[in-house]
């Protein structure tokens, strides 16, 4: 799994240990994924720290992945980042090329080449890909190139579901609404995050935990015949 270093990959880590799963925990953030792999209950984890904008290293990492934790079963995939220009006049091509080359770009060539390892293998398998509310909003407080990505993530999540399904792969999203993480409070005004919430029937933010059960239900023999879904998970703010 891949941005496990993170709020919401945190929970899911933990959730697929706790499952009985042997977890490689990949992110760019040593110190985070470090503290996240030593909380894993069980044993043989795998913990590594990179960078998956470099998409040379995915082969590698995938070839890891297989060779220590056995076999390759599912990828779920966390890995983004978002950076907030209220103004779009502010947004610059540096943020543009960050955004795209992390939420865009090494999504499609890392589900790729776990696909076609689990192609190789004979084994089927499951792929979990994070959008997010904004892929239908547009999103809120100076986020539509990242959000221009999750509507991305979606249409490539339908794409790869296509193309592997044959194999016996799936490939499903998750789009959360607002989760208490470092990504959804970083520059965030407080009058959004507000409105936010009271747009949500339920009337609050969600803990990463909350998110993590579907990830692993996802992942789960009882998901089989679900596949090119993107799930709504937003406690009501959005209702498709
Ligand atoms: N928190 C929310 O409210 C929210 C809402 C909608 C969607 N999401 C999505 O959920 C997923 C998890 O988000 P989160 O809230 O836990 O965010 P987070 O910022 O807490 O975690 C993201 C993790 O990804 C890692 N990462 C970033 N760039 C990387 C790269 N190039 N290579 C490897 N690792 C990299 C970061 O180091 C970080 O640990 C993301 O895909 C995000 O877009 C979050």
């Amino acid at each position: 799994m891949t941005g496990a270093g993170g709020g919401i990959g945190q929970a899911v880590a933990v959730a697929f240990a706790d499952a009985g799963a042997r977890v490689m925990m990949v992110d760019a953030d040593r110190g985070s994924v470090e503290r996240v792999g030593r909380q894993l209950r069980g044993s043989g984890h795998v913990v590594v720290a990179a960078d998956l904008r470099a998409i040379g290293a995915h082969q590698e990492l995938v070839a890891r992945a297989r060779r220590e934790l056995g076999s390759l079963r599912v990828l779920a995939h966390l890995a983004a980042v978002l950076r907030r220009r209220d103004r779009l006049t502010d947004v610059s091509e540096a943020d543009w090329d960050l955004q795209v080359d992390t939420n865009l770009k090494a999504s499609f060539f890392l589900c790729r080449t776990v696909a076609e390892a689990m192609v190789a293998q004979g084994t089927g398998g499951r792929i979990i890909t994070f959008s997010s509310q904004g892929w239908w909003t547009g999103g809120f407080g100076g986020s539509v190139v990242y959000n221009a990505t999750k509507g991305a993530i979606v249409t490539l999540t339908r794409g790869l579901a296509r193309a592997y399904g044959p194999h016996g792969i799936t490939v499903n999203s998750v789009a959360p609404g607002q989760v208490r993480t470092p990504m959804l409070l970083t520059d965030l005004r407080p009058d959004v995050l507000a409105a936010m919430t009271e747009a949500t029937p339920l009337g609050r933010v969600a803990e990463p935990e909350e998110l993590a059960g579907l990830v692993v239900f996802l992942a789960s023999d009882w998901a089989s015949f679900i596949t090119g879904a993107t799930v709504n998970a937003t406690g009501g703010f959005l209702m498709y």
